[in-house]
């Protein structure tokens, strides 16, 4: 029980990392959620600091969310936990740690929107899926040059597929309705784009691009 809930710590601070934060306070001497949409995510960082810097936001907030699912492997490996278990802990993990990139300790509990940590958390348990998950945020993406409307549409796409059993008739009830409760907190975190999107008035991918100091 004990090393259940220091990894359940373990998850939470791996999630609570502010890449976007960070490396803007680091590389720009900015904090980012003062700038652009004012989230600190990879896609904000992309508009504000460019390409370069988005791209490493956005894989170090995958990497954590892959990583804090990863330890429900680890402690099965060391048969802590039972492989009936797995896929419930994994899911634990990985939620704790998107809770972490929405409310970081290491960065006054003011985070992003969970999107990249969730991706990386599908990575880890349903490769196939989160490939097609991508497919779906890039097409939503290139179509209506929205990234937030490119990340509700594939958090929507997560359960609705594996409802639709387009990966095989076998997927855990567990992860679909797991899928739809996170499809529930991407459209709670991303409730100002909805409202921007809806008024015609959300940022397009153009990027406002600050100097480095
Ligand atoms: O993942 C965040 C993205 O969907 C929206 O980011 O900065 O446009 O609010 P932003």
């Amino acid at each position: 029980v004990l090393l259940i809930i220091a990894t359940t710590i373990l998850a939470y601070l791996l999630g609570s990392i502010p890449s976007a934060v960070w490396y803007s306070q680091t590389f720009f001497g900015i904090d980012i959620r003062q700038h652009g949409s004012g989230n600190a995510g990879a896609t904000n960082t992309f508009r504000v600091l460019g390409r370069r810097a988005g791209t490493v936001v956005m894989l170090a907030d995958v990497l954590k969310g892959y990583l804090a699912t990863a330890l429900a492997a680890l402690l099965y490996n060391f048969e802590i936990i039972p492989e009936t278990e797995l896929l419930t802990w994994k899911l634990a993990f990985g939620t704790v740690a998107v809770i972490g990139h929405l409310y970081p300790v290491f960065a006054g509990f003011k985070g992003g929107k969970g999107v990249a940590t969730l991706l990386g958390m599908v990575l880890a348990i349903h490769p196939e899926l989160a490939a097609v998950c991508i497919g779906v945020f890039l097409l939503v993406l290139i179509a209506s040059q929205y990234v937030s409307l490119g990340s509700i549409m594939a958090a929507l796409a997560f359960p609705v597929l594996l409802l639709l059993r387009i990966f095989g008739e076998n997927e855990s009830p567990l992860l679909i309705i797991f899928g739809f409760v996170m499809f529930l907190i991407v459209v709670f975190t991303h409730q100002k784009n909805i409202g921007r999107l809806l008024r015609g008035e959300e940022n397009r991918t153009v990027l406002i691009r600050l100097r480095r100091k």
